[in-house]
């Protein structure tokens, strides 16, 4: 049944703009992006019609994992600037009608952390079972066969002092807190309190489905041996450890938002994570970026959103490119063309898309050179500096921290705000159209028989219809659909009727 539209969340209705502040926009001048960077880009933000900003961390940490790996959950690091700078960030944000969510590290901390420093000192602190220390097998053997992120060895390290292992599932830097340990889950809701208290509209929640684990510590059987555990990792307690995350933001008004990392094989494998309305208000599911550009795998994976969410009455996340993977433009070739016309096909869907700093821009990765490459997962590319001025610098001290994407002069959000025909002005147009079309936010999803290569569906809320056509093929198509054109990716005919031809990677969004 549809609720009506004014009584739907907001979380159902926006569109959140990721903001990885280190690449974002730089404000001092240091080569680094700060929140006082993203502050003064807020207009933008507001300009291109985003609902919500994802601050990914700006807290206190030695970097290793760029700031996931944290050392003071309620600090601001002060490279990004300071607590303050945070308040004002928020509240400029809220000005503009724009909500601010925060990322919350639950998984982990950094191994300077104080926590794990005391953990660390002695079998004896009262924080040694905040962290998960076990004896090894045998001599130099760790206690079971899981593997980590990102290094890719085992999962555990020794630690010499007290002679035990300690889990992490991502680096060594990054040690794993016991979430079956009731002063731990205290500890992190009284992070989200703070936060929270301070007028944040809600979490961002990292690798949430990692928390809860067997006790046991099973070994990973195959086929599963030597893929990192955090991609499987499932335990039951981790949903009773939600709902407690859920009872703490909803003592709060406002319907904060809690938003988990679920990044598992699949939508059947993320599904489970909405509860029964009582856990996650909204779980990423990454299933779309590993499809390829092809109607077919798309039409797959909306198929599998449909049968495992919908009997649920889960609400679909939809994201084409974030901080941990190479940018959609670049996974798909590198044409623009196709870069809009995924726009529009992440812009129309049923569910709350998630927008990545840059990609409004049309931005590929940056070409990294070994000798710049600084990432211990190899993500830098897709975290180039956003080009904000068209002129040399872009926007940033004269020494970024890696180097801008291709083309950044032309792909620069001056230019482009300049030019009508651009990238940019597509995503907004598209935004816009969102904004004013029930269908189009909050509405059904039909699937459409479509030629080979295309993907059509119709959208519907009340008498609100929308018809939206892609071409992901690779030759021009005729499809039999009328109405007018609403929003097209290459910007021709806009307001006239749809003559029926769709080029080669060209989507349209038709108004009956
Ligand atoms: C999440 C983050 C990623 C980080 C990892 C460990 O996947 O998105 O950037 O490296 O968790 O915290
Ligand atoms: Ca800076």
């Amino acid at each position: 049944m549809l609720e009506r539209p004014d009584q739907v969340p907001w979380w159902r209705r926006a569109v959140v703009y990721q903001i990885y502040p280190r690449s974002f926009a730089d404000a001092n001048g240091d080569g680094i992006g700060d929140l006082d960077g993203a502050r003064q880009r807020l207009d933008h933000l507001a300009w291109l019609g985003v609902d919500a900003i994802w601050l990914s961390p700006f807290y206190p940490s030695p970097m290793h994992d760029f700031g996931y790996d944290v050392a003071d959950h309620t600090g601001v690091h002060p490279l990004f600037g300071t607590l303050d700078d945070l308040d004002r960030l928020v509240a400029e944000a809220g000005k503009r009608d724009i909500r601010v969510i925060v990322d919350l590290v639950p998984n982990h901390t950094s191994h300077e952390h104080p926590w794990f420093q005391a953990s660390r000192s002695s079998r004896d602190d009262p924080k040694r079972d905040w962290y998960v220390w076990r004896d090894g097998r045998g001599p130099g053997e760790p206690p079971n066969n899981w593997v980590g992120a990102f290094l890719e060895g085992p999962a555990w390290t020794w630690d010499p002092h007290t002679e035990q292992w300690y889990l992490h599932q991502f680096l060594p830097q990054q040690p794993d807190l016991n979430w079956a340990n009731p002063e731990v889950r205290e500890a992190v809701y009284d992070v989200m309190r703070f936060w929270l208290d301070r007028g944040v509209a809600g979490f961002r929640i990292d690798v949430v489905h990692c928390i809860g684990r067997d006790p046991e510590l099973p070994d990973d059987e195959p086929p599963w041996v030597g893929i990192p555990h955090c991609a499987i990792n499932e335990h039951p307690s981790t949903h009773e450890y939600i709902k407690e995350m859920r009872a703490v933001v909803e003592a709060y008004d406002g319907d904060r938002v809690l938003i988990g990392e679920t990044a598992l094989p699949g939508t059947r494998w993320v599904a489970p994570y909405y509860g029964h309305g009582d856990e996650l208000h909204l779980a990423f599911n990454f299933a779309a970026t590993h499809a390829p550009w092809d109607a077919e795998r798309w039409r797959q994976r909306i198929e599998r959103i449909h049968e495992e969410l919908d009997p649920r009455g889960a609400w679909p996340t939809w994201v084409l490119s974030n901080h941990d993977m190479p940018r959609h433009r670049t996974r798909y070739g590198g044409s623009e063309a196709r870069a809009r016309a995924a726009a529009v096909a992440l812009l129309t869907q049923r569910g709350t898309p998630f927008l990545y700093g840059g990609e409004e821009l049309g931005l590929e990765d940056a070409v990294v050179p070994p000798e710049r490459v600084v990432d211990p997962g190899g993500r830098d590319g897709c975290r180039a500096p956003v080009p904000w001025l068209r002129a040399p610098g872009h926007g940033w001290g004269p020494d970024p921290w890696l180097p801008f994407p291709p083309e950044a002069a032309e792909r620069s959000a001056e230019a482009q705000r300049a030019d009508p025909t651009s990238i940019l002005h597509l995503y907004r147009r598209l935004l816009a159209a969102r904004r004013r079309s029930d269908a189009l936010r909050l509405g059904h999803q039909e699937l459409l028989d479509a030629p080979a290569g295309v993907l059509a569906w119709r959208r519907r809320c009340g008498d609100d219809e929308r018809v939206v056509l892609v071409n992901m093929g690779d030759a021009p198509a005729t499809v039999a659909a009328t109405g007018t054109v609403e929003v097209a990716s290459d910007g021709r005919g806009e307001g006239a009727a749809f003559d029926g031809v769709l080029d080669v990677d060209v989507a349209v969004v038709l108004r009956p």
